[in-house]
């Protein structure tokens, strides 16, 4: 795939109506660094970075790309960049530092702030409540198997609704519970670290149970913007016809995409196939009337897309893309290389035709109870230098961008395969390279370059080619 292949900019800035959103996405954790600033407490994710192995080169977060004290030189960035909105995640423990409690007037003060910039630059800010920070006294007490969290989190929220329910357009309660759930509480290859396999189940329940809590306290508090959610999904395929390889990927399916978004836009769980039935007995801590919180209308539903997966049954080699590999021998399926696609730098497929499918599909599962979709995260890593002297012709990265932006317009546009889907915008992941999690800085994802030893910003020429796109689109009905 090149450049070319994907058309020109005047052309895919022809198919942007007025009105649809090209964002940038960020999270707290990956950007800010300042872990002790202004009184704010430690998460999950900064005792599980402290582990020997637990990152990549034994990366640190604790600077990052120091976005707590540039705010203004990205902000800058982004608004050169001509972007309409931009998604960051409000840290829990830096506006609660013990994840209960009294809230810390400083935390909050960084971003009231953070959001005055961004709407005196005109770009429209979309809050994510909890993007993986959780307060680490919380998780000591159990984090997400433990119900009391998601009370928690609900209290918390509703102290983020009173500061900033005025000034933010969009709300996202949660982002990919399910990466939470299987990387962190089953696989233990994220922040906590627990290995709990099958067992994490509880994990998930309570994450929708908060992202419901969440919209309750949104909704109580009068915000005036929308309210929605972020979840991953993996579009799943067999690798071959065999009953075995079925079964997995519809147990995949089940526990990667549609314990979400089942229990969210239809408020039931789904019906495990028999072999996996003893898999989902955890999910039994649901308390009556949980259904229906979770399933609370939604303004939009955030659909972060990356990658498909390719299942066989058996234990395999652990192609699980973090960046660390998990001892695996337990799990009875693994993920089967796609031959066809070229690889990002975590060795995940360019696939931008599954992003058109996935949109298909999620209407034809979901009908009327899918709100408009916004894509909230899309992007790719590649190999790239630590230091550059001038901007990386990273056209890796805009064919990827390209792609998958051009897929979904003509997936929703007239006569396209999910021309029923109100597709609202589409959000790169993301502005800078930053702390990739357990692969740390080796990831690189940003429209710009950092040099994580001096904090230069340095543009990509994908970051020039977001630009000339917003710039050739018109915003006029
Ligand atoms: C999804 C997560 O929300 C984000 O934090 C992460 O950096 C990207 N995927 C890329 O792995």
């Amino acid at each position: 795939m090149t450049v070319q292949d994907s058309g020109s900019v005047e052309d895919l800035a022809a198919r942007l109506r007025p009105g649809f959103t090209l964002g940038v996405a960020a999270a707290a954790f990956q950007i800010e660094g300042s872990l002790t600033a202004d009184g704010r407490g430690p998460s999950g994710w900064d005792a599980f970075a402290e582990k020997p192995g637990a990152i990549v080169d034994g990366d640190s977060p604790t600077v990052a790309c120091d976005h707590y004290n540039r705010s203004d030189e990205d902000i800058a960035l982004m608004q050169e960049l001509g972007v309409d909105s931009y998604r960051f995640s409000l840290s829990w423990p830096r506006i609660q530092p013990g994840g209960k409690g009294s809230i810390n007037q400083r935390g909050l003060d960084f971003y009231d702030r953070l959001i005055d910039k961004l709407l005196a630059a005109g770009i429209s800010p979309m809050a994510t409540l909890f993007h993986w920070d959780t307060p680490l006294e919380l998780e000591h007490a159990g984090g997400w198997m433990n119900r009391d969290t998601a009370e928690r989190f609900a209290v918390y929220c509703a102290a983020a609704a009173d500061r900033f329910g005025d000034r933010v357009d969009h709300w996202v309660t949660m982002n990919e519970p399910v990466s939470v759930t299987v990387q962190g509480y089953s696989l233990g290859v994220h922040a906590p670290g627990r290995q709990l396999l099958f067992d994490s189940l509880p994990a998930a329940h309570h994450q929708l149970l908060g992202h419901g809590m969440a919209v309750r306290a949104l909704r109580n508090a009068g915000v005036k913007g929308q309210i929605g959610v972020s979840n991953m999904h993996c579009p799943v395929e067999s690798a071959s016809n065999s009953l075995g390889d079925r079964l997995m990927t519809q147990a995949l399916d089940l526990i990667l995409n549609r314990i979400y978004a089942d229990a969210i836009l239809l408020g039931q769980y789904p019906k495990p196939p028999w072999p996996m039935k003893p898999w989902f007995r955890s999910l039994g801590t649901i308390h009556d009337g949980d259904l229906e919180l979770i399933s609370q209308p939604l303004d939009f539903y955030g659909l972060n897309y990356y990658y498909p997966v390719k299942v066989a049954a058996g234990p395999g080699p652990a192609e699980i893309p973090t960046g660390k590999s998990p001892e695996m021998s337990e799990v009875p399926f693994h993920l089967a290389a796609y031959q066809e696609y070229e690889t990002t730098g975590f060795g995940w497929p360019v696939a931008p035709e599954y992003l058109a499918l996935l949109l298909r599909q999620m209407k034809d599962r979901y009908g009327d109870a899918l709100p408009p979709v916004y894509i909230t995260e899309g992007g790719a890593s590649f190999p790239e230098p630590p230091h550059v002297d001038g901007p990386l012709q990273d056209t890796n990265r805009i064919s990827y961008l390209a792609e998958h932006l051009g897929h979904a317009l003509t997936a929703t546009g007239p006569g396209g395969i999910a021309e029923d889907v109100d597709l609202r915008g589409y959000y790169v992941w993301t502005l800078l390279d930053n702390f990739e999690w357990a692969a740390g800085y080796s990831q690189r994802f940003g429209l710009v370059h950092v040099d994580f030893h001096t904090q230069e910003r340095t543009p990509k020429e994908s970051y020039y080619w977001l630009r000339a796109l917003e710039r050739a689109r018109s915003h006029e009905p």
